[in-house]
């Protein structure tokens, strides 16, 4: 897969720096980690987090990351999971997504939900599979609901109370053969 880095469409201001996305490399594991651990709990400290994504990188390719880059600086990250195996309907997990509060609301975590699924699409293809399920489990305290209802289609498929640190929710969008979700 060598996909080319590709511009966030950005809702805002035009006068905003252009955000690049594209796969991530080792040398952004770093700010990975420090996007990480100011959007989510479980990656803090920042030295447990830096663990983690270290664990998640070496997953590869079950695990991939896809940076948002901002004059050269990580300021977000999408991770994605591919479960039960190399499947010809693939299922995938999007595990996280985060973006660096000083930016969020400018379309950067909606350019690398969509940047990253192109690329993932076209991995599929290539070795003859398809995106069967999307899935993602998102936390009630995030609010994150209504955003991947936007950009991905999802709808709520369970609610599981008392999970990480409230009542988790996981949400499911099931492409059709010719592939829309
Ligand atoms: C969710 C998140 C990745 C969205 O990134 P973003 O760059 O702000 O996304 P966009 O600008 O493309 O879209 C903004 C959407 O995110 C929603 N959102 C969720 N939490 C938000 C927050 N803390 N600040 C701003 N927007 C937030 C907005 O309501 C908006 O939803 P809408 O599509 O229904 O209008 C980002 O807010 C974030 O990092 N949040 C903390 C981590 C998190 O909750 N991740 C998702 C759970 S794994």
């Amino acid at each position: 897969m060598s996909p080319s880095p590709r511009r966030a469409s950005g809702r805002g201001p035009a006068h905003r720096p252009t955000v690049v996305i594209r796969p991530a490399r080792v040398g952004d594991l770093r700010g990975i980690a420090a996007v990480g651990s100011e959007a989510f709990s479980g990656l803090r400290p920042r030295s447990s987090g830096r663990r983690w994504v270290n664990a998640c990188w070496k997953a590869a390719p079950r695990m991939r990351y896809w940076v948002a880059l901002s004059a050269g600086t990580v300021v977000g990250y999408i991770l994605w999971l591919e479960k039960g195996g190399f499947r010809a309907e693939a299922v995938l997990e999007l595990e996280q997504v985060a973006v660096r509060s000083a930016v969020r609301g400018q379309g950067i975590g909606e350019a690398l939900i969509r940047g990253s699924l192109r690329d993932l699409r076209r991995a599929l293809r290539a070795r003859g599979a398809r995106l069967k399920i999307i899935e993602v489990t998102t936390g009630s305290e995030q609010g994150a609901v209504g955003f991947y209802a936007r950009v991905l289609g999802t709808r709520v498929a369970a609610r599981l109370p008392d999970f990480f640190r409230g009542t988790e929710f996981i949400l499911l969008a099931r492409s059709s053969p010719s592939g829309s979700a």
